[in-house]
């Protein structure tokens, strides 16, 4: 099976990029930040709190999340439930950034993002693809872009949602994030020895679809 990682902070345009070239690749795309996300959905809705480690640890025990793909488009789904609508939040991403450092939230996911490698051709976004999911992927990209750049994106993008947002606490929100993401112990975000980098700041999304299929193809 052959597969691509695509690691790098909030906001990169990881996703975005992800689906496209898994569209032109004919992969499955798998969006594991999506999959902390449900867990970090469900401690919230139990009422726990990000630093009540225990007690993150023991609903772990309680929690099965799976995959769908509905159109093309990965649905996660929380002990049978399907979550999308509920885990793209402000407070969700924080909770999700504060919970996924715990190692009994990365190991029950783990498992499963490595068994969806070996069963078909993935292109896979996240933190830590690279460096500890697949580490032997056929293509490592660390898709990156300045902070105040993500932010204005992941503006635009709220506000065509219809919800309404503050540029600059989102920035501060996506600073804060990869702040912990980068400096939590286990699989913290950082590229690969082998990853490319592609700093997409400057670029559409098309100019690193394009790049991102050209690497693979002289992979
Ligand atoms: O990619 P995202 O913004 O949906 O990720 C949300 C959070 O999940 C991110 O702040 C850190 C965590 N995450 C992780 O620890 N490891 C991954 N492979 C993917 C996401």
């Amino acid at each position: 099976m052959k597969s691509i990682a695509i690691d790098g902070p909030a906001g990169a345009g990881k996703s975005t990029i992800a689906k496209r070239v898994a569209k032109e690749l004919d992969f499955i795309y798998v969006d594991t930040g999506a999959m902390y996300r449900a867990m970090a959905l469900y401690f919230l809705r139990q009422g726990i709190k990000a630093e009540e480690e225990d007690k993150i640890s023991e609903a772990c025990g309680d929690i099965q999340v799976s995959l769908a793909y509905e159109n093309g488009e990965q649905q996660v789904l929380l002990n049978g439930e399907n979550v999308n609508a509920f885990i793209r939040t402000e407070e969700v991403s924080m909770m999700t950034s504060d919970t996924s450092k715990y190692p009994k939230v990365r190991e029950k996911l783990l498992d499963l993002q490595r068994n969806l490698a070996k069963a078909q051709n993935v292109i896979m976004d996240g933190r830590d693809i690279g460096t500890c999911v697949l580490p032997g992927a056929d293509l490592k990209v660390y898709l990156t872009a300045s902070s105040a750049e993500r932010a204005r994106r992941r503006y635009k993008e709220q506000v065509e949602r219809g919800i309404s947002c503050d540029l600059q606490q989102i920035e501060e929100d996506i600073i804060a994030r990869d702040e912990q993401d980068m400096n939590r112990e286990i699989a913290p975000l950082k590229k690969a020895e082998d990853a490319v980098v592609i700093d997409a700041s400057d670029m559409t999304v098309e100019e690193v679809v394009a790049e991102m299929i050209s690497l693979y193809q002289n992979t």
